[in-house]
């Protein structure tokens, strides 16, 4: 007879997560907690995850926060609340660990855009340029990459760059042209955008200013030019998050995920924060991949200690040169 868990492991491909019923009794934040010091396991969360899931994390952070992170942890599991890109990076980090994923289908449209065989061609067409990708990339790309970045070091990794050098900048349109602005650097852009930051509508922007005229507007740079002109600041998720915290201002119109917003209203509570609207009715602020993860996937994961993100040997060895290249201009800079 097929146990329910060999029943859940078959069907895990398809559903990309273990479909077992938890008991709707179980207390998850004891459990998962129970869990963690049982396998000596860190759950680090993104902080565009529930919050119920940033409460129960060990570390929440921005995919740089993250990535310095699994890299420095001493612990023997790592379960990513996060998306694929960003516990392949774990990873690459750290081969020797588990590294777990509460939903192995939490992807990334900015991911999705960059299909390797596709990204080889385009670089094959640009002799003597150096790749600098965001680290919103598969693996694999990873490995067709000199230098990876992330919103809080792009700049300072553009600039460790000789001027005379060519730049490919994948696969971000929105963060390219925002870099290329910021540094005066002229590179080839891949086509690539977030379908969470793209979203934003201006006029719906507009009009809520105009309903809260002392309301700062905040965007992350993935945004579309046409929001990052108007913007009061522009940042990363923990960027964004510092400033709200220094910032003398108590209303803020938020343009990136909705779910930083949570540790903005932990750290600020008698500030307002306000998400900025998109261009439609939907709730599309919010990002279906991250929102994949939940607390009941969570807690199966560690329990059984499935899904786990696993890669070949050589896109480990190959694509962590570029994160390790990362990593050490973050640190000379300070980040
Ligand atoms: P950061 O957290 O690095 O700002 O990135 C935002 C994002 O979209 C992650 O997927
Ligand atoms: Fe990818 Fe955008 Fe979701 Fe971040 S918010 S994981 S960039 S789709």
């Amino acid at each position: 007879m097929t146990t329910e868990l060999e029943f859940a492991t078959e069907s895990l491909e398809k559903n990309g997560f273990l479909d077992i019923d938890v008991d709707p009794t179980l207390d998850l934040f004891e459990e998962i907690n129970r869990l963690k010091k049982e396998k000596n396991a860190i759950i680090l969360a993104h902080y565009y995850q529930e919050p119920d899931i940033q409460d129960i994390a060990d570390f929440i952070g921005d995919s740089l926060g993250l990535s310095q992170e699994a890299a420095r942890t001493e612990a023997d599991i790592i379960v990513f609340a996060g998306v694929h890109f960003m516990a392949e990076t774990a990873k690459m980090l750290s081969p020797h660990k588990k590294v777990l994923l509460p939903d192995l289908k939490a992807g990334c449209s900015l991911s999705d855009a960059c299909p390797a065989p596709l990204f080889k061609k385009f670089k094959e067409k640009y002799p003597g340029h150096i790749v600098v990708s965001y680290v919103n990339t598969s693996a694999e790309i990873k490995t067709l990459t000199d230098i990876c970045c992330t919103s809080t070091n792009a700049v300072q990794i553009i600039e460790s760059i000789p001027r005379d050098q060519p730049i490919i900048f994948a696969p971000d349109i929105n963060l390219g042209r925002y870099l290329i602005k910021k540094t005066g650097r002229d590179m080839v852009l891949w086509n690539g955008s977030c379908m969470v930051h793209e979203i934003f509508s201006a006029e719906k922007i507009a009009k809520l200013r105009m309903r809260h005229p002392n309301a700062l507007l905040i965007a992350h740079p993935e945004c579309e030019a046409h929001i990052l002109e108007k913007a009061d600041f522009i940042g990363s998720t923990t960027g964004l998050l510092k400033f709200t915290m220094r910032s003398e201002a108590t209303e803020f119109i938020v343009a990136t995920e909705a779910g930083i917003i949570h540790q903005m209203e932990k750290s600020s509570p008698h500030k307002t924060f306000i998400p900025a609207p998109p261009d439609n009715t939907c709730a599309c602020n919010e990002c279906p991949h991250m929102k994949r993860n939940t607390l009941e996937k969570l807690y199966l994961c560690m329990k059984y200690e499935l899904p786990e993100v696993i890669l070949p040997d050589w896109v480990i060895r190959e694509g962590v040169k570029s994160i390790d290249r990362m990593l050490e201009i973050s640190a000379k800079a300070g980040l």
